[in-house]
């Protein structure tokens, strides 16, 4: 029987870099996609999955993330009071019960890899999930759920993996695993950015992860790898030596937040998504490719 997973750690002590100034001095975590913060989303992503703790690996000026998850009375109040109760059923969605929520500082953002460590005495001696919080999916089922359906059928190590374009393979981290056609699959290695002609398969490593303990052992050598960072798939790497890691294919989309155009793309791809915001969006896309077929045309 496999340990159950308890626990998700969410790093989101990074700078944002490739977000900037939106992110200046707004937390890229906080971010609204379509009407929730991405934090928000990946609670409830984990929530769905069965997660019952949540640990935030925070850094500087990023309080508002810790913030958000704060039940706020008066707000309940005033909401009860104008009788809006679909909103008041709304926020109820990023309530986390008390002593669920656990904050760890990462002083310094020294990499992924850094960040996960960072948590090692709040997960303890169990397996836990990590979620990129930067990384959303669009599917009938989260991400995570998927992910430990397989866990409680193989266990070990888990990574989400989802194909990218096979000229793209330059771009991300590629899994070799045994059979690249199951949805669950040995992996045998990875490998960073590789050229499309070395790639040993197409799917990437999209950011959602359940690993066990023993990595923090790993990471707490403390080794910088690629960017002068401490790597997370550094020590992934080493952890494969000894224990099995499968990959699990994401039934579903995946976007990259992380970036002002892949923030784009997942807004449109959510609100189209979306009961409440779907038709509505649709008409504005139509709106505005048909004011661009008249203009080309004249
Ligand atoms: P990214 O690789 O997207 O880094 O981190 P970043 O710093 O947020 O953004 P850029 O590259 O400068 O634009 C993926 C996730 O890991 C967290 C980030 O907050 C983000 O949610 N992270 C990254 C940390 O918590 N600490 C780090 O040292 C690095």
């Amino acid at each position: 029987m496999n340990k159950p997973v308890r626990k998700a750690v969410f790093p989101v002590a990074g700078l944002g870099t490739r977000f900037l100034p939106a992110t200046k001095v707004m937390p890229k975590e906080m971010l609204p996609l379509v009407d929730r913060p991405l934090i928000q989303r990946a609670v409830e992503e984990a929530q769905e999955a069965g997660i019952e703790e949540f640990i935030f690996v925070s850094g500087r000026g990023k309080s508002l993330i810790t913030q958000h998850f704060e039940i706020q009375p008066e707000l309940r109040d005033e909401l009860e009071k104008k009788d809006k109760l679909d909103l008041l059923e709304k926020l109820s969605h990023s309530d986390i019960p008390s002593g669920k929520v656990q904050i760890t500082m990462q002083q310094r953002a020294l990499g992924l890899g850094h960040a996960v460590w960072c948590a090692k005495n709040l997960v303890g001696d169990e397996p836990f999930a990590v979620f990129l919080v930067d990384v959303m999916t669009l599917g009938e089922t989260g991400c995570m759920a998927q992910m430990i359906e397989a866990y409680n059928n193989v266990g070990g190590n888990i990574i989400a993996t989802s194909p990218v374009p096979r000229d793209l393979t330059y771009k991300y981290g590629i899994v070799d695993v045994e059979n690249e056609e199951k949805e669950v699959t040995a992996i045998n290695a990875m490998v960073e950015k590789p050229d499309p002609k070395d790639a040993p398969s197409n799917l990437h490593i999209l950011g959602r992860y359940i690993l066990q303990p023993e990595i923090f052992t790993l990471l707490e050598e403390r080794k910088v790898g690629a960017g002068g960072e401490i790597q997370l798939t550094d020590a992934m790497v080493r952890l494969m030596e000894s224990q099995p890691f499968h990959s699990v294919k994401l039934k579903g989309e995946t976007y990259d937040c992380g970036h002002h155009l892949g923030f784009i793309e997942a807004n449109l791809a959510f609100a189209l998504a979306d009961p409440e915001f779907g038709e509505a969006t649709y008409k504005i896309l139509q709106k505005y490719i048909e004011r661009d077929k008249n203009h080309a045309a004249a």
